[in-house]
């Protein structure tokens, strides 16, 4: 049986490649800090191993690796935004979004790919965003964090072709989950006013996309067009553009 480490798998996105994992007779194990959500979701998917870690803290991924030494499918979902202008925001949350959407990511990703790369088999998706792909004023820090795991991943892509291993980089737009409010986003127009696809149908894309180890999944096509637009467009008009909707609503 192969052995899938799920982050964030306590809601949204993650809960539902999770229970994908499951269902396709995966060794799951559940990653993130609720604890309750964390066991419910065990209990629901047939048993599954928990870790309730903090994985902003320092050293919290040593403590991953010391419980689970290896894994066939790592699945690098946990991640937080933070909404507003950047120079109101709260420097430690932000501080903590870098430790958790990219270092752990990089440290979760370099404890476990080299065993894959070793067995010649596993699978690694990062759960990227459509914000990967041009700035994103008044999510400044969250947009920069997804570039770098767009960018990372479809490194290790690259890096990693032919030797039996895949890395995707699921890029998510707008998804209905507990990001909105997590990140304190419900004030603005695109959450208020742009309908959401639900996360069990984002999770479905990407689990599809891993399985088939596309280096790179964007969900749905009108973010797929808008992909494409980013590189034609010119820069400064994407960021004007990129501004004028996730600034609207801002309190
Ligand atoms: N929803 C969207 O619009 C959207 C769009 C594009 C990309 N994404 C990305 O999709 C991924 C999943 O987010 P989601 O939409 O499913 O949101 P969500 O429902 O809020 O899920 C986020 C998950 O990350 C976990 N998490 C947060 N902080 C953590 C920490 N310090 N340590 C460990 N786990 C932590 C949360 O669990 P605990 O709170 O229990 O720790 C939760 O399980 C994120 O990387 C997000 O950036 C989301």
């Amino acid at each position: 049986m192969s052995r899938a480490l799920v982050s964030g798998a306590s809601s949204g996105i993650g809960r539902e490649l999770a229970r994908l994992l499951a269902r396709d007779g995966h060794e799951v194990i559940l990653v993130a800090r609720r604890e309750r959500e964390l066991r419910e979701l065990a209990d629901e998917i047939g048993g599954a191993r928990v870790l309730a870690i903090d994985l902003a803290e320092r050293g919290a991924v040593e403590r991953v690796v010391r419980e689970i030494a290896d894994v066939d499918v790592l699945v690098n979902n946990a991640g937080v935004g933070d909404y507003g202008p950047f120079v109101s925001s709260d420097l430690d949350r932000q501080l903590a979004m870098i430790d958790l959407n990219v270092r752990a990511l990089t440290e979760l990703t370099h404890a476990y790919l080299a065993g894959m790369v070793r067995r010649r088999f596993g699978r690694v998706l990062n759960v990227a965003s459509t914000a990967a792909f041009q700035p994103g004023p008044y999510l400044a820090t969250y947009s920069a964090t997804k570039a770098y795991v767009l960018s990372f991943s479809e490194a290790l892509a690259e890096e990693v072709r032919g030797r039996g291993v895949s890395v995707t980089a699921l890029c998510p737009g707008p998804t209905a989950s507990g990001f909105q409010s997590a990140a304190r986003m419900q004030s603005s127009w695109m959450v208020r006013r742009v309908p959401m696809p639900s996360a069990a149908s984002v999770a479905e894309a990407g689990y599809a996309a891993m399985l088939e180890g596309r280096p790179v999944a964007v969900v749905g096509r009108t973010n797929r067009l808008m992909v494409q637009a980013t590189r034609v467009a010119p820069r400064a008009a994407l960021r004007r553009a990129a501004g004028l909707v996730l600034g609207a609503g801002k309190s």
